[in-house]
């Protein structure tokens, strides 16, 4: 393992393989909108994923499921003017790409040229071997995803632990080894048992970004609004917070309604 970081202008496929190789963890942040990249983008992240997360986060919708291929290209659009440094990969929205692989393929071109963005991310192992197969022989970069799937929440039913049975956890290597030869670049797994994200990870060439899947993987992905504490319902055992904007920016807000009210605001030096 190298000791020294390298310094990567710019975040490519190639400089994911080489962390890998080096042994450097790759860290990995969710953005929908140009100021929160600009700032995740600056502080030096490896990858920005346009997630699908944004049904959640930015329209409050209880699940990925509802958010449409415009509105996704619309969220990665305007991340892409914002970033100097990371990798943009932006998620193929359910009903996108389960159809056919010509319909996977058109849906990452409209990605591609209307956004910008520089790799697509699609849930699922062998059951979407011939759209990962299509997507890539046109030249776009796909990154997997595998474990906790949650486009699939309704076949499940909840969010628990996945491949914590041998059958399941069997599959899951067996899937993360097929994408890898299909050619893609890196894989999100999602809420499985350490041990087992680790074994896939110390077997393939590419690298294991994980998300509740312990510290043995390659990389680590958070959604930026958990991470940062703006939204409060979300609570898994996996989650580190590392600010508590919910209650910083209510404090704001409710200072500037007071400062507004009391006529405090604004003030002789705030006008013209
Ligand atoms: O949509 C998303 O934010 C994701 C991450 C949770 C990996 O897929």
């Amino acid at each position: 393992m190298s000791s020294a970081k390298k310094q990567y202008k710019r975040i490519t496929i190639k400089s994911l393989m080489e962390m890998k190789a080096n042994g450097e963890k790759i860290a990995m942040l969710t953005s929908y909108d140009y100021t929160m990249a600009k700032i995740v983008d600056n502080s030096g992240i490896d990858i920005i994923l346009v997630g699908d997360s944004a049904s959640n986060v930015m329209a409050g919708h209880e699940t990925t499921l509802p958010i449409t291929l415009d509105q996704m290209i619309y969220h990665a659009s305007s991340v892409i003017r914002a970033i100097e440094h990371c990798l943009v990969v932006v998620d193929l929205p359910f009903g996108t790409y389960q159809g056919n692989s010509r319909q996977a393929l058109e849906s990452s071109i409209r990605i591609m040229k209307e956004s910008g963005g520089h790799a697509v991310k699609l849930e699922g192992g062998s059951e979407i071997s011939e759209s990962i197969t299509r997507i890539l022989s046109a030249g776009i970069p796909v990154m997997g995803h595998l474990g906790l799937t949650p486009q699939s929440i309704y076949k499940f039913g909840t969010y628990t632990v996945r491949a914590k049975k041998e059958a399941e956890a069997e599959k899951l290597k067996q899937d993360a080894l097929l994408l890898q030869e299909l050619g893609c670049f890196a894989i999100v797994i999602e809420k499985v048992p350490a041990k087992l994200a680790e074994e896939v990870a110390k077997s393939l060439r590419i690298p294991i970004i994980g998300i509740g899947a312990g510290g043995g993987v390659d990389g680590q992905v958070l959604v930026t609004h958990d991470m940062l504490g703006m939204t409060q319902e979300f609570s898994p055992r996996f989650l580190r917070r590392y600010a508590n904007l919910f209650d910083e920016m209510s404090e704001a807000f409710k200072n500037y309604i007071k400062d507004v009210k009391s006529t405090d605001f604004p003030n002789k030096k705030e006008q013209y």
